[in-house]
């Protein structure tokens, strides 16, 4: 079990309209600064704690499961995603410098639609994301460490690093046609 800090991290998410979140992240050398460190921390503890009801009532906050560090304004290779595996247990990943090394030839999208912390209004859409992928990254320490991800988790990880180089979901989502290819894809 995670202890969450007594109150929410001060950290401030941008919005789409800051050209930040439209240009692409750098590759992160090692050591890692102890500011990184702490800004990591500081983003799973808010999305962890925005995902526990009570907390997000209380601060007034959008339930989040990814985060990149661009989102905070910081153009670093980096994003963290925190996900209920069961009634209040959270795993948490810490992906530095990923690298996706195999995809699924399986598409699938979020039915009720994507979401993002830095999106803050109403849209529709959907985006094919590849079912399952393969990643290679960097943990805190700089090691190569490879994972494999599928379904939510999957989709999470594809709109993190998308973050990474610049792109928000709605910029894959075709404005004239929000649900082109839907029955093509499996929805979750
Ligand atoms: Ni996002």
């Amino acid at each position: 079990m995670t202890k969450l800090p007594s109150k929410l991290p001060n950290i401030k998410i941008l919005d789409e309209s800051n050209k930040l979140l439209h240009r692409v992240s750098e590759e992160v050398q090692f050591p890692l600064p102890q500011e990184d460190k702490k800004a990591i921390q500081d983003m799973m503890d808010y999305l962890e704690m925005s995902q526990i009801e009570p907390l997000r009532e209380k601060y007034d906050l959008r339930a989040g499961m990814g985060l990149s560090y661009c989102q905070i304004g910081v153009l670093k290779r980096i994003f963290v995603v925190v996900y209920e595996v069961e009634e209040g247990k959270f795993d948490r990943y810490i992906i530095i410098n990923p690298k996706i090394k195999s995809e699924s030839e399986e598409k699938i999208y979020v039915s009720e639609g994507e979401g993002c912390l830095s999106i803050n209004r109403p849209t529709e859409g959907i985006v094919p994301r590849c079912a399952r992928v393969t990643i290679e990254y960097q943990d805190l320490e700089g090691n190569k460490q490879t994972i494999r991800v599928r379904e939510e988790l999957a989709i999470c990880f594809q709109h993190e690093l998308d973050h990474l180089n610049g792109i928000l979901f709605t910029d894959k989502i075709d404005p004239k046609n929000p649900f082109k290819g839907k029955d093509t894809y499996r929805a979750i």
